[in-house]
């Protein structure tokens, strides 16, 4: 048995430029993670690398420049590959993130696949990004959203998404961790229900990728999508990774250079993927970029970063439990470094002006879940989301900045 590594979390944040930072005076506590994590070094320095020393379009061209920075994209396509255990490097496709994975699957796999009388089944934890692509593939084909419930624990009733499972049903689409609850679903599970039942089955990783292994193979899903800013890499990239007979099966997305093999006037023939699925220059530096993260996490240590986060969010929620007039939204019994909550009396969108102004960086609002809110008959939190460079120490201000909230509202 290979022994878990601890983390080093004042080594770690050195490793990040913007942690030394002080917002209003005060030392950052940033707790926004779940929104957009922040970079190490070695992320920055990627990219700077490649547009200072190798910079060129990949794929295209006969000369060194191209060379080298066709290996070190192709090397991130490898390195994606490897974070979430890919049987193959083709099956991962370069997107914006994880909405355009989503939409990706909902366009080409979906107006392949989906016909009037259908069913797509998400669940009632689901953030916009895996609601709206589905409800407009449903608009365009004719096929049903079905939505398994959760309790009020935030916590998907199993036995009732198995009950929504039918002949009829051609994709589960849901989150492996709720952006708005922190609830970890039993994607596993699910697979093997969505299996039975002849239904194939996408996972929104992008709250779960920057937090625990990934192993694609193991949890026997067919399709993940997760983002790079979220997982301390670069914005406007992410990716889509799909089995790869499913994506060989499905039509292209977008048109355009290089997902092609020949193009006349008269007809078009596709390239092999993951050419197919990825139309025109793609974001070259920002690929580069995700693999030095990614390589980062990797060297790390997902288990000892899952660990260490697990121990921070149960002493987080101890501490701010005990905060008279809190409520938190959200107690699943399995849960990622996520606390929402509404503070009685006070309106989120205050609550986060305050703690600003003490350094510490939340996000209010629906949190791009309104169905969330709405079950749980708030119309906004606070959510404090954290990573795997925040400390106890935060977690004390943080409870105290609350305390602090509540005074001046008092
Ligand atoms: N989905 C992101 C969040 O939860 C933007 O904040």
């Amino acid at each position: 048995m290979t022994q878990m590594k601890t983390l080093d979390v004042e080594a770690i944040r050195k490793d990040f430029p913007i942690l030394a930072r002080t917002v209003h005076g005060k030392p950052l506590v940033y707790l926004d993670n779940a929104a957009s994590a922040q970079k190490p070094r070695c992320v920055i320095d990627a990219i700077r690398h490649v547009y200072e020393h190798e910079y060129s379009n990949v794929h295209r061209a006969a000369h060194e420049l191209s060379a080298a920075t066709t290996e070190k994209f192709e090397h991130a396509r490898r390195a994606v590959q490897a974070f979430l255990n890919a049987r193959e490097d083709r099956e991962i496709i370069f997107t914006r993130g994880t909405t355009e994975a989503i939409n990706l699957v909902a366009q080409a796999w979906g107006r392949a696949n989906v016909s009037a009388g259908d069913e797509i089944l998400i669940t009632a934890m689901e953030h916009h990004s895996n609601i709206v692509p589905w409800q407009m593939l449903c608009q365009a084909t004719g096929a049903k959203l079905v939505v398994a419930p959760m309790d009020d624990t935030g916590t998907l009733i199993l036995d009732e998404y198995v009950k929504r499972l039918s002949p009829r049903t051609r994709l589960v689409a849901c989150v492996q961790v709720s952006n708005a609850l922190g609830t970890i679903n039993p994607v596993a599970q699910m697979a093997q229900a969505a299996h039975k039942a002849g239904a194939l089955i996408l996972v929104d990783g992008a709250q779960a990728a920057p937090h625990q292994r990934i192993d694609v193979q193991a949890l026997g899903v067919d399709f993940y999508a997760f983002s790079g800013h979220k997982a301390y890499g670069p914005t406007g990239i992410g990716a889509l990774w799909g089995r790869a007979e499913l994506l060989e099966a499905m039509p292209p997305w977008q048109g355009g250079g290089e997902m092609i093999k020949s193009v006349s006037f008269e007809q078009t023939t596709y390239n092999v993927i993951p050419h197919k699925f990825e139309a025109g220059t793609p974001n070259i530096a920002d690929a580069i970029g995700l693999a030095a993260g990614l390589e980062y996490l990797a060297a790390r240590g997902m288990d000892a970063i899952e660990a260490y986060e697990h121990e921070l969010l149960e002493y987080a929620t101890a501490k701010v439990r005990e905060i008279p007039g809190l409520r938190i939204i959200g107690t699943s019994a399995r849960k990622a470094g996520v606390i929402s909550f509404v503070l009685e009396g006070i309106h989120a969108a205050d609550a986060g002006m305050i703690l600003d102004q003490q350094g510490i960086a939340v996000r209010v609002g629906q949190h791009c879940a309104e169905p969330v809110m709405d079950f749980f008959k708030v119309r906004a939190t606070v959510r404090a989301s954290f990573a795997f460079y925040n400390t106890r120490a935060e977690a004390d201000v943080l409870a105290a900045g609350i305390r602090k909230v509540q005074e001046l509202f008092s």
